[in-house]
């Protein structure tokens, strides 16, 4: 982060200022990210204005930026911007971006927009063929969730490919642990029929899980499974429980498959504290496999896989986060870090077979309540919505599709994702999902209806109404054009 003074009074960087044209009509969506405050303390969140074509624009900036007060503590935590603004042209030239405090002036930030469509243009012939579909798949994915489409034609820039429901332990807050103690179980993914389903969407995937609901180690053949997705030029990626009896020649194996992150699930650093969460774990077993994977790596000069330890916060593990970095410094992780886990009740799951659930009238207290979230992201020119629905695909072992990876019952699946992908992509409940999101987006009166499982997602409204994936726009963008590392 390089803090850029336009202003004597404050200072701010813009991060990003994409500009991509609406799927219909002249204009498209100005995306804006960055940060600005004031020297403080006291610190008062400062508003962003931009002007086009004689309208204006104005949001907050008042997101969290850790990075910006943890380097200068002058500078204010909530000082973060991320707005989607929808213009009716094209911004040719640099804008002002005006900082307000209040009614007083106290910035600028020039704002000179990137265009993706360009760029993927002049890149054309100079990027490998099949670099240039997924670009242009990925600009396609993302201007089609900017402009709300119902119909959609891109196919998934990222996902999860599931090798294995199973799982050898018992975590008592994951989903897939409650079905399989409902006695729900798929068999391992089959790498005949990844086969087929990278038949549909190798080309245009760019960053793939390994992992979804079970453990992916305990599917033998995941080093296959791993190089058919590097075949197609996918970054792929594993989160394991490491939990596994190994040997050295898997080892190998998993090392030589050109894996590129190594996501290792431990929550604790002491037995004590790790078997609260992973039932039937051994937290000895996790760190010895983590160091041999640093070992064998080392000793083969490989630069990947990224080995990530990520560890899950519990009110019963915090005060062994400490002790877990150092863990994970002396067992050779690249990257430790540190997320909160999600307190899941215990929850039974219809357990009938696939079907499609006709859209019906959401609930007036549901509705009520996405159209609020909705009005607020659109004061604070925020987007409202579920990426998952765009640029995402999560496939079960068996191949079965669900629209995001926060739905496991069976009855929920969109169809299969070895049949033809348009089918899928467009299944009635996703276009459902799709077309309420997108009447609350513009505040269309009138009932609106949606299907099962999205009309009753929880975590619209645990996200403050837009639902992210973990790797956006510009992260995938850049990968392709530049080979900036995902990671995780
Ligand atoms: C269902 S697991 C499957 C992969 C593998 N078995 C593992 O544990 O890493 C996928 C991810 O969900 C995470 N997870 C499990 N329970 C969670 C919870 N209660 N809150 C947040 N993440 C959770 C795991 O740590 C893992 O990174
Ligand atoms: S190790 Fe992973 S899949 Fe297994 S129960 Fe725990 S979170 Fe779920």
């Amino acid at each position: 982060m390089t803090p850029h003074a336009d202003a004597e009074a404050g200072q701010g960087y813009l991060d990003a200022a994409w500009f991509l044209p609406a799927i219909e009509g002249p204009g498209g969506f100005l995306c804006l990210a960055g940060w600005y405050s004031l020297p403080g303390p006291p610190h008062r969140p400062l508003s962003g204005e931009l002007a086009f074509a004689g309208r204006r624009a104005r949001f907050p900036c008042d997101l969290p930026r850790v990075d910006v007060s943890g380097a200068d503590a002058r500078f204010a935590l909530h000082s973060g911007f991320d707005a989607v603004l929808a213009l009716p042209g094209v911004p040719e030239a640099p804008l002002p971006l005006r900082l307000w405090d209040g009614e007083r002036e106290r910035g600028t930030l020039t704002v000179a927009a990137r265009h993706p469509l360009r760029e993927a243009e002049l890149l054309r012939g100079r990027l490998p063929a099949r670099r240039q579909r997924k670009l242009d798949n990925l600009i396609l994915a993302e201007r089609e969730r900017l402009s709300h489409r119902i119909r959609i034609n891109s196919l998934p820039v990222t996902g999860q490919i599931d090798p294995a429901f199973g799982c050898n332990l018992r975590c008592p807050m994951c989903k897939s642990q409650m079905i399989r103690e409902q006695g729900y179980m798929l068999p391992n993914l089959d790498p005949a029929r990844l086969a087929r389903i990278l038949d549909r969407y190798g080309e245009t995937l760019i960053r793939i899980w390994l992992s979804l609901w079970g453990e992916p180690l305990l599917n033998r053949r995941l080093p296959e499974i791993v190089r058919m997705c590097k075949d197609y030029d996918i970054w792929a990626m594993i989160s394991s429980n490491l939990s596994v009896p190994l040997s050295d020649a898997a080892i190998g194996a998993l090392l030589e498959s050109g894996i590129d992150t190594v996501m290792a699930s431990v929550d604790g650093a002491s037995q004590a504290v790790y078997e609260q969460y992973r039932r039937g774990g051994s937290l000895d077993l996790a760190l010895h496999n983590l160091n041999r994977l640093a070992e064998a790596r080392a000793r083969r000069g490989l630069r990947r896989p990224h080995l990530y330890w990520r560890y899950l916060v519990f009110p019963w593990n915090a005060h062994e986060v400490e002790a877990a970095r150092r863990l994970a410094a002396e067992a050779g992780a690249d990257e430790f870090g540190v997320e909160p886990g999600v307190l899941l009740p215990r929850m039974q799951f219809p357990l009938d077979p696939p079907g499609t659930a006709a859209p019906a009238r959401l609930p007036p207290e549901q509705a009520a309540e996405w159209r609020a979230l909705a009005r607020g992201q659109a004061a604070r020119h925020r987007y409202f919505g579920c990426d998952y629905l765009y640029s995402s695909i999560s496939v079960n072992s068996d191949g079965l599709a669900h629209p995001c990876c926060y739905v496991v019952a069976p009855s929920h699946a969109l169809g299969d994702a070895t049949e033809p992908a348009a089918a899928l992509r467009n299944a009635p409940a996703a276009e459902a999902a799709r077309a309420a999101l997108a009447a609350f987006a513009a505040d269309a009166p009138g009932p609106i209806s949606a299907a099962a499982p999205c009309d009753g997602c929880d975590v619209l409204s645990a996200c403050g109404g837009h639902v992210t994936t973990q790797t956006g726009f510009r992260q995938l963008f850049d990968h392709l054009v530049n080979e900036t590392p995902i990671y995780w």
